[in-house]
């Protein structure tokens, strides 16, 4: 089985987080995806403020709105449908995006669905991939998620194993932290370990004892630890190579014995960790010596963005799904199942 797609032109909008973001989609082809990124904005407190990320996302949503359409050519009275992530997130950085969202759709007379903010991760690669075979097997790493998902048809879920404490993104950006490095800290630590030597500290990895869970605590306590052993002695290129390979190998240990279990048609990797260069490397190596096809979105894809939330919402505007102005949102919520959708 492969996706159907809508025909007419999606406005889509993200704002679940710390991302302004906003698309325009015909069928599985991004045309315009414009992301206003407050990481700036927090970067001085170290994390994302929920108060200060509403204000932005309200001062950023007509700017990037018009950006979008004035990069695609196009203009409001051209959309089709409107798509916006409604659910998990802050509650008031999704509510900027759901009031916008509902104020379009009451001026334009146009359907309107909300989407989960994972089931657009989980659509990303759908944009370079528009024949991906059903079922196939999904990593999905961001800051809030660490979840192996197999997708047994367009928008339905099954998961296979999720962290049990921190999310592989939080991984990193805890390390980053502790290491002075910044926010986010994903990239930060990629950048660093560019120079440095993975096997230089010893860290844990990261893994669970049974099958269905990652955990990645356990990791955070041993660099608290190294951080605190070494002082001013410790080598920051070498820590974060150090911090970079645990993750990796914990997160492609457990996708080994997924494929070796499933034998999936695909295997995709989404979220904003998919951004990482080890780890695209490392799971199309695993790809290739399982025969499994691997799929990645292109790296604007993978961290936050509309353009996402666009192919998920085709997916289901080509079934004649759509919400009411009643649409809601909500800081925690289950992955659509195939019983649900
Ligand atoms: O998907 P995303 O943009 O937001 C959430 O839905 O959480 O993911 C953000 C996470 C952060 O933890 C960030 O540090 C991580 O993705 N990240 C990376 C890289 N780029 C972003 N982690 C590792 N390597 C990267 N290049
Ligand atoms: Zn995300």
């Amino acid at each position: 089985m492969t996706a159907r797609f809508f025909e007419g032109l999606i406005l889509a909008m993200e704002s679940s987080c710390d991302e302004t973001s906003v698309a325009l989609i015909r069928g599985h082809e991004v045309l315009t995806n414009v992301v206003a990124s407050q990481i700036e904005l927090h970067q001085k407190w170290g994390g994302v403020v929920p108060e200060a990320a509403s204000r932005a996302h309200v001062q950023a949503f007509l700017p990037t709105m018009q950006e979008a359409l004035d990069g695609a050519g196009l203009a409001l009275g051209d959309v089709d449908a409107i798509a916006v992530s409604n659910r998990p997130g802050l509650v008031g950085a999704l509510s900027v995006g759901v009031t916008a969202a509902k104020a379009l759709t009451l001026a334009l007379d146009r359907p309107l669905i909300g989407i989960h903010h994972l089931d657009g991760h989980l659509s990303s690669p759908l944009s370079v991939a528009p024949d991906l075979p059903f079922p196939h097997l999904s990593l999905v790493v961001s800051g809030g998620h660490t979840e192996l998902v197999e997708v047994l048809e367009p928008g339905g879920y099954r998961i296979l194993a999720e962290t049990r404490d921190d999310a592989a993104g939080e991984a990193f950006d805890k390390g980053a932290r502790l290491m002075g490095l910044g926010y986010p800290g994903g990239r930060q630590i990629q950048e660093r370990a560019l120079s440095g030597d993975p096997k230089r500290y010893r860290l844990p990895r990261a893994m669970a004892k049974d099958d269905t869970s990652f955990s990645f605590s356990g990791l955070k306590t041993a660099m608290l630890r190294l951080v605190e052993a070494e002082g001013p002695h410790l080598d920051i290129p070498d820590a974060a190579a150090s911090l970079q390979e645990a993750i990796v190998d914990a997160l492609a240990k457990r996708v080994r014995s997924v494929l070796e279990a499933h034998a999936p048609q695909a295997l995709t990797l989404v979220g904003g960790v998919a951004a990482n260069h080890a780890l695209r490397r490392r799971l199309a190596d695993l790809s290739a010596q399982h025969g499994v096809r691997f799929v990645v979105p292109p790296f604007d894809l993978c961290t936050d963005n509309a353009a996402m939330i666009g192919l998920a919402a085709s997916v289901r505007l080509a079934r004649g799904e759509h919400d009411g102005l009643s649409l809601d949102v909500f800081p925690s919520a289950p992955l659509p199942t195939v019983e649900s959708t």
